[in-house]
């Protein structure tokens, strides 16, 4: 029984870890393991490489995200366990069981019973590794269904020749904690540090992009011949440049680094030309828009092309009229007070002219839009609502058209909830509220830049609000 550990870089103590819960002979590996560890700090691949270095552990894999609900993944795991034997066990003769049965769990036991028993046959006593790779990333994920596989080897006779052992792997340490009490053998993969990301990316890139062949084409297409150093230092500094540009963005997320680079690798090869391919700076300076941006845009690339001329639809927000309406509404609510509410939107303001109306008004320090949105009741919103959406003058005889003010129906209410859901306006209490309650507060949830753009787009002037408010 000798397993091989492979090697894979700054996860030496996990690997060994592994190599020590995981094991050919049953009576040596613990029924349930669990891996614990961030995105993309290296669980998937360590066990991959311990499984395809130890070809003699049987294994198979599930991935818990594709298959939504308990059901699915009880069937699947029967599936996953019954064709795996009769893949790796060929000459014993299984008598055909039907895993879409296994729609519960006392039916998946019986299914598995049903199944391995065949398999007494076998010589001697041998572990099959369920690996649920994103065991928490189910979707319809309880707090029931883990103890239900930890508990399900005592379900099943203890004198089968072949026996289930689970690894879960997890990312939410808080999942984990729940089900702190079964001690169940945990190995935790610690986030990579910002040096170890840089050393495990440059391993894994700079060959690949020594290699790519339009690196190739530049160069030729240049007339040039460069040594092979020039190429790995081309590649090398260009992966070091976007961890630094990047790092602050993606944290020490392999993957989205790893992306990063690819989609702007193009870029930067277009820019080698005869004069810079052996000045670094040069290099850099000639591209250095692609570290300064993402290079994501809100709109599909193809939509941004046809569209560069009309910035206005490309960023015209799929919100109707109502809903602006009430958008700009709650911001006038978040920042503007609300003594001077009466002055400011009261349509009959002539009444009471003249500094009476308002009292004096005192110039403020700040500008309100710098400070925190305040929080206001909903009857304000609504007020204020009613007084800035517009009012068709026209007799026009269409139900959409309006000739009183626009009052608080059941149409303004469903938008009013659906910014809620937008999370535009937000309430003061995060959760599991009475949303028409007199006491709840609201308030804004929308930078200047946008409610502007918004307000430009049903021909509002907002900013008139603002004007002559300070200095
Ligand atoms: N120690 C490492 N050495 C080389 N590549 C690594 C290492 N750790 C992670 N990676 C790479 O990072 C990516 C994400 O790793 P993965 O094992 O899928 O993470 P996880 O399963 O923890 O989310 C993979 O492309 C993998 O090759
Ligand atoms: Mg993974």
């Amino acid at each position: 029984m000798v397993i091989n550990v492979p090697s894979v870089k700054f996860r030496d103590y996990q690997v060994d870890a592994v190599s020590s819960f995981v094991s050919e002979d049953p009576s040596f590996a613990p029924p349930n393991v669990v891996i614990q560890g961030h995105h993309s700090s290296g669980k998937t691949l360590t066990m991959r490489k311990f499984f395809e270095y130890n070809p003699q552990i049987y294994n198979c894999w599930l991935n818990p995200i594709e298959l939504v609900s308990w059901k699915p993944l009880l069937q699947h795991v029967a599936r996953m366990i019954s064709s795996t034997l009769a893949n790796l066990f060929p000459d014993i003769s299984c008598e055909e069981q039907d895993a879409l049965e296994a729609e519960d769990f006392y039916l998946l036991i019986k299914f598995l019973h049903a199944v391995l028993r065949s398999y007494q046959l076998l010589e001697k006593d041998i572990s099959l590794f369920v690996v649920f790779d994103g065991f928490d990333q189910l979707q319809e994920l309880d707090s029931e269904l883990l103890p239900k596989f930890i508990k399900l080897h005592e379900l099943l006779p203890p004198n089968l020749r072949v026996q289930l052992k689970f690894i879960y792997i997890v990312h939410d340490t808080a999942f984990l904690s729940r089900y702190s009490t079964y001690n169940l053998p945990t190995i935790i993969f610690p986030r990579y540090k910002h040096e170890q990301v840089a050393e495990i990316l440059l391993q894994k890139k700079v060959s690949e992009y020594i290699e790519s062949e339009k690196l190739l084409c530049k160069v030729v297409s240049c007339g040039l011949d460069p040594e092979d150093s020039t190429f790995e230092q081309i590649a090398e500094n260009y992966i070091k440049i976007i961890i630094q540009a990047f790092h602050s963005y993606t944290g020490n997320d392999i993957v989205a680094l790893g992306d990063l680079m690819d989609s702007k690798w193009e870029s930067y090869v277009q820019s080698i030309t005869a004069e810079n391919i052996n000045e670094p700076l040069s290099l850099y300076r000639s591209n250095i828009d692609l570290y300064t941006t993402t290079g994501d845009t809100f709109v599909a690339e193809e939509e941004a092309c046809v569209e560069t001329g009309d910035s206005e639809r490309a960023t015209a927000y799929e919100l109707s009229c109502i809903s602006k309406f009430l958008l700009i509404a709650a911001y006038l609510c978040s920042y503007l007070e609300p003594r001077y509410d009466s002055k400011i939107f009261s349509k009959k303001s002539h009444l009471r002219a003249g500094r009476s109306s308002y009292g004096r008004r005192a110039k403020m320090e700040t500008n309100p839009r710098y400070l925190q949105p305040s929080l206001f009741p909903l009857e304000r919103l609504f007020s204020i609502f009613q007084a800035i959406f517009p009012v068709e003058e026209q007799e026009n005889h269409s139900i959409f058209h309006h000739t009183e003010p626009m009052r608080a129906n059941v149409e303004v209410y469903e938008n009013l909830a659906e910014l809620n859901s937008l999370k535009l306006i937000t309430t003061a209490t995060p959760k599991n509220v009475d949303y028409l309650s007199y006491k709840l507060k609201w308030k804004v949830n929308v930078p200047w830049e946008i409610i502007t753009e918004l307000a430009s787009s049903v021909n509002f002037d907002i900013a008139d609000y603002f004007s002559g408010l300070h200095y």
